[in-house]
């Protein structure tokens, strides 16, 4: 039987958190066995970030190798940089003309993105969504496995899917979100209202996958808590629950269980035992990370390949495409 199949990108644009860690690459080794899994380093999306040539370098072949490092196979899995892939830009183009400049300019993510940097706002990032769903409609991805901040995006594209094969007649697949399995929402250790964010500027909000032993010891005695002193799951603790969540997810410990082991026990023994959690969760994710880092050859063997993989599929449903709306074929 032919399995389904799973897209999903990460922008090389900064650092990963353990938030993109518990939300998605820890995820997606268990996908690969149950799906048909394409994971792509988004490349092109993160030029929209104004980034700087040698950090995107950089970033991405860090991506690559968090993604092996997090136990990604290439031999189960496609993994690719997108911009070895022109296809993805030229379905982005072809849905540049079926997508309502009314629709891009409500998106909450580039109001957002629009309001921080009101001076110089760039077509890419109005654009940025029609890469987004044509990475996504490119392979005819069944599942998307994103965080909710992505939702609207994917809401996007399920659009435009139902728009190209209403006007061309039936030829994309209707994408839908992959929750992940805990739904956990990992927030900001300063302001737990926030997402742990990659792009936080307070970097004492946010541990990264990459994060020292020291850095990452610093950043959780400092983490925010509350005046109550009683260790408890709730939401009017927001901290100490984010922190919960977060011991929850490296040590699967349901969020009960870790209140009754620190029951009258302070928080500072609490953020102790864990910052053990999290050293021990990433060694091994860094270790390999690493090794990989440190072989660029095999880096190479490994994305190339991945495009060749990749560029075949998406060729093909470019031809099909073309052929839909009425170009010539070569
Ligand atoms: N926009 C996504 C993010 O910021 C990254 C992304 C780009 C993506 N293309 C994608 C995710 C396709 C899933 C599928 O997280």
């Amino acid at each position: 039987m032919l399995k389904e199949r799973v897209f999903s990108g990460i922008q090389p644009s900064g650092n990963l958190t353990i938030g993109n860690y518990l939300g998605a690459l820890k995820n997606f080794s268990v996908q690969q066995d149950l799906y048909d899994c394409i994971y792509c380093v988004v490349d092109m999306h993160a030029l929209t970030a104004g980034i700087k040539a040698e950090d995107l370098n950089r970033y991405s072949y860090e991506i690559l190798s968090l993604y092996l490092a997090a136990d990604l196979d290439p031999e189960k899995s496609i993994i690719y940089f997108q911009s070895h892939v022109p296809a993805h830009t030229e379905l982005q183009w072809i849905l540049n003309s079926i997508t309502p400049l009314g629709q891009l300019s409500r998106m909450t993510q580039y109001k957002a993105k629009a309001e921080k940097h009101a001076d110089n706002i760039y077509a890419g990032l109005l654009n940025y969504p029609i890469l987004m769903a044509a990475d996504i409609m490119l392979f005819d991805a069944k599942y998307v496995p994103v965080g909710d901040d992505q939702r609207q995006h994917l809401e996007f594209t399920r659009d435009l899917v139902e728009k190209f094969n209403s006007i061309y007649g039936e030829t994309f697949v209707m994408p839908e979100m992959l929750a992940t399995k805990t739904g956990t929402r990992i927030m900001s250790l300063q302001n737990p209202a926030a997402k742990m964010s990659k792009s936080d500027e307070d970097i004492n909000g946010a541990i990264y996958i990459l994060d020292s032993e020291k850095d990452i010891k610093k950043k959780i005695m400092r983490a925010v808590t509350d005046s109550v002193g009683v260790i408890a799951y709730n939401k009017d603790q927001a901290g100490l629950k984010n922190l919960i969540d977060i011991y929850s997810s490296f040590t699967d410990l349901s969020p009960d269980d870790i209140v009754k082991k620190f029951d009258n026990q302070g928080y500072g023994t609490f953020k102790k035992e864990l910052v053990e959690v999290v050293v021990d969760g990433l060694r091994p994710i860094q270790n390999r990370y690493n090794e990989y880092m440190s072989n660029k050859d095999q880096l190479e063997e490994i994305y190339r390949s991945g495009a060749k993989k990749a560029r075949k599929l998406a060729n093909a449903k470019i031809k099909e495409v073309c052929d839909k709306i009425g170009l010539i074929e070569l």
